[in-house]
């Protein structure tokens, strides 16, 4: 008999202590995570089941029977039994397999495949199918789907999962979800969808194709802030850096839109200032890639005027989103700025704001905030009065 066979009974203990406390350990994860794993309408027999249908089925088997093919998953599980085991246990463990019969050994293997098959964590892929089932089925309650909403806000910030997420149909059940009656549902779905199209193109194709730039601009009109934030936040994340969306986008009229939440103060200024982050957004796009092209919605004297009148506000950092956006928008050649002098009076405006940043200067803990916010007025100062010559040097 080689070392190998007399080692084996031995092994099989171990593997059951390991599995034994590991599955507890795991129950004890799962519950402290609030049951990210367990959580959905599925118990955990359901989601197993799920779990075992998956590619390649017999991979596993190969595992316990053939020692030789899969012996390194396995001695991880063997360092950690030997890391979490009580020795004299074990050592009567030990004794007692090697009294063992055939048949007992034969039933033993089994029990250990069992433990294992329980011990393999679900995939992102996995939990994602999960969730995505969830959303799809329309007698869960309301809890389940807010939580499966959860989950996969959670599970699309990888970009390899975000990929995925139309694959599995999951863009579609999401996007279904803007249209709940729970305002929670609406605004976590939203919050999903720019979160996965954060930074990649492929996603923000998806999500336009399936026109939800549409529902989520409506959306922004909500009365309800948090679902309003959370709906311009992906809107921002859908078209950045995408011409396809921005077009979309000011074909339904997103400017407006945008112009009506700048200029009007009684909107929550946590979606003012996400307004005027995308303005500056869009120009610079438009500054980079698309100028002298068909992209010219963003030099209206209206519009222009609702971003100079951002500057004169109180908050520091819409001020400053403000000048970002108006010193971008200085630097379209669509813009006028003569227009900026003379309807949105900007030099008034600009000299205005020194005074008031000079006075804030004294403030000890504000200061180096407001050195920064100085050094882009002066520079919006700057290229405003370059662009006024060259306006003024035009030969009549
Ligand atoms: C799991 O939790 C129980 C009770 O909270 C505790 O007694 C046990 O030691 C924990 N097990 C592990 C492996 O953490
Ligand atoms: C839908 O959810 C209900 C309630 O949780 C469940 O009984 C049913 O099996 C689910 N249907 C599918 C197709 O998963
Ligand atoms: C949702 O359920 C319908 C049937 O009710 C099915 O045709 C569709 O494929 C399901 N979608 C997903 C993503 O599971
Ligand atoms: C939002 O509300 C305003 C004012 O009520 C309206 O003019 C505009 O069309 C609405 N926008 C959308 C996208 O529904
Ligand atoms: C400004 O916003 C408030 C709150 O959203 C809204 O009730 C009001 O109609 C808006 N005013 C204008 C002029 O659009």
């Amino acid at each position: 008999m080689g070392k190998g066979l007399l080692l084996l009974p031995f092994l099989f203990s171990l593997l059951a202590a390991a599995a034994a406390a590991a599955a507890e350990a795991r129950a004890n994860k799962s519950s402290s995570l609030e049951g990210l794993f367990w959580a959905t309408g599925k118990d955990e027999s359901e989601l197993l089941a799920m779990v075992e249908s998956k590619e390649e089925p017999s991979a596993r088997e190969d595992e316990i029977d053939g020692f030789a093919g899969g012996f390194s998953s396995l001695d991880g599980m063997l360092q950690w039994a030997i890391g979490h085991s009580d020795p004299e246990k074990l050592k009567e463990k030990a004794m007692d397999v090697q009294r063992l019969s055939e048949d007992e050994l034969k039933r033993r293997r089994l029990e250990i495949k069992e433990l294992m098959e329980k011990l393999k964590t679900p995939s992102d892929a996995e939990l994602m199918k999960i969730a995505i089932a969830d959303l799809n089925n329309s007698s869960i309650t309301l809890e389940d789907r807010q939580r499966a909403l959860n989950e996969l806000l959670f599970l699309v910030e990888p970009i390899d999962n975000a990929n995925d997420l139309d694959k599995l149909g999951g863009l579609v059940v999401v996007i279904r979800e803007l249209d709940n009656t729970e305002t929670d549902i609406r605004t976590t779905s939203a919050w999903i969808l720019g979160k996965a199209s954060q930074n990649n193109a492929l996603v923000q194709n998806q999500i336009l194709t399936h026109g939800a730039l549409t529902k989520l601009m409506k959306m922004v009109n909500s009365s309800f802030t948090e679902e309003a934030v959370k709906a311009l936040y992906a809107i921002s994340a859908l078209i950045r850096n995408n011409e396809i969306g921005q077009r979309l986008f000011y074909s339904e009229e997103g400017y407006i839109m945008l112009q009506d939440i700048m200029g009007n103060s009684s909107i929550d200024i946590r979606l003012r200032k996400k307004a005027a982050f995308l303005v500056a957004d869009l120009a610079d796009y438009q500054l980079q890639y698309a100028d002298n092209s068909e992209l010219h919605f963003l030099g209206d004297r209206f519009f222009l005027k609702a971003v100079v009148d951002l500057i004169l506000t109180p908050d520091l950092d819409l001020q400053e989103k403000a000048l970002l956006a108006v010193r971008s928008l200085l630097q379209l050649t669509s813009t006028d700025a003569s227009d900026l002098r003379d309807f949105c009076s900007l030099d008034r405006i600009l000299e205005s704001t020194r005074k008031d940043l000079e006075k804030l200067m004294l403030e000890e803990d504000l200061r180096d905030f407001v050195n920064e916010i100085e050094n882009l007025r002066r520079e919006v100062a700057i290229i405003f009065h370059s662009k006024l010559e060259k306006v003024a040097w035009v030969p009549t």
